[in-house]
């Protein structure tokens, strides 16, 4: 069987409300009941994910971050155990929000290893902040990949989500998202950088989206020319109105 086509609804610090928050994910329900060729990871703010439950198997339950450490005295944190008890299946880590306040790379790969660790399903998210010539950018993503990755092994990375968001795109409309020859490009380096690392053959299995300025004109080109598994989408998932066309764009794709 074809392997869904998979969206990530990255809801950030919206919406203000949990009655808002319920009520989007009960439109998404619906959307999803005529869909067979997605699943949509939702992604609320932590305070929404107790409000949140779905009975359909194509719709799944994510977290935007999580502590590094299992458990113990971290204030203000939110562990692993308990997200799982929530029935959170996904966790955001190293999204570029997240790395503007402070998460470092070496954290990046202790919440990396301890989603892992607790039979979670990371989605890892890497992208430069500007373009150059030289590749400068090149060597970046290469070493946000390594250094996420570092001490994880071959089964564990291709159970992860690895989410390719250039900063300079994140929150722009889709007329400044990266063009899909570009992504098809860094869909490339991508495989090569866990080619090199893991071999040939984990690097055909890994999970591959794009982010950053996804809506619904740009959504099914950039994974059908892109080359991408799926989409990390953020402002578009906000509403029913711009998240539906793209969950039926993807779904639309043979
Ligand atoms: P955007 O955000 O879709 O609003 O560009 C994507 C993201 O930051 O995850």
């Amino acid at each position: 069987m074809k392997p869904k086509k998979i969206i990530i609804a990255n809801w950030k610090m919206h919406p203000d409300t949990g009655s808002e928050a319920k009520k989007l994910s009960q439109d998404i329900s619906k959307v999803m009941k005529s869909v067979s060729g997605v699943e949509i990871i939702i992604a609320p703010s932590f305070v929404h994910i107790p409000l949140l439950s779905f009975s359909s198997k194509k719709i799944f339950l994510g977290a935007q971050d999580v502590c590094s450490e299992e458990k113990g005295s971290y204030t203000g944190e939110i562990s692993v155990t308990q997200l799982k008890k929530m029935s959170v299946s996904h966790v955001i880590v190293g999204h570029s929000e997240k790395r503007l306040l402070g998460d470092t790379d070496e954290l990046i790969n202790r919440k990396v290893k301890t989603v892992l660790k607790a039979k979670l399903t990371p989605i890892l998210c890497i992208g430069e902040k500007t373009r150059d010539t030289q590749g400068i950018y090149l060597a970046f993503l290469q070493n946000q990949l390594k250094s996420a990755f570092t001490g994880v092994s071959r089964a564990d990375v291709i159970r992860s989500i690895i989410a390719y968001e250039p900063v300079w795109a994140i929150g722009k409309s889709a007329e400044d998202a990266m063009k899909p020859q570009d992504i098809h490009e860094i869909v490339l380096f991508i495989q090569k950088v866990i080619s090199e690392i893991y071999g040939r053959d984990v690097s055909k299995k890994i999970t591959l989206l794009y982010g950053g300025a996804v809506e619904a004109q740009n959504a099914e080109i950039i994974v059908r020319e892109g080359n991408v598994d799926g989409l990390l989408v953020g402002h578009a998932s906000l509403s029913i109105k711009t998240l539906h066309p793209i969950i039926s764009a993807l779904d639309s794709i043979k």
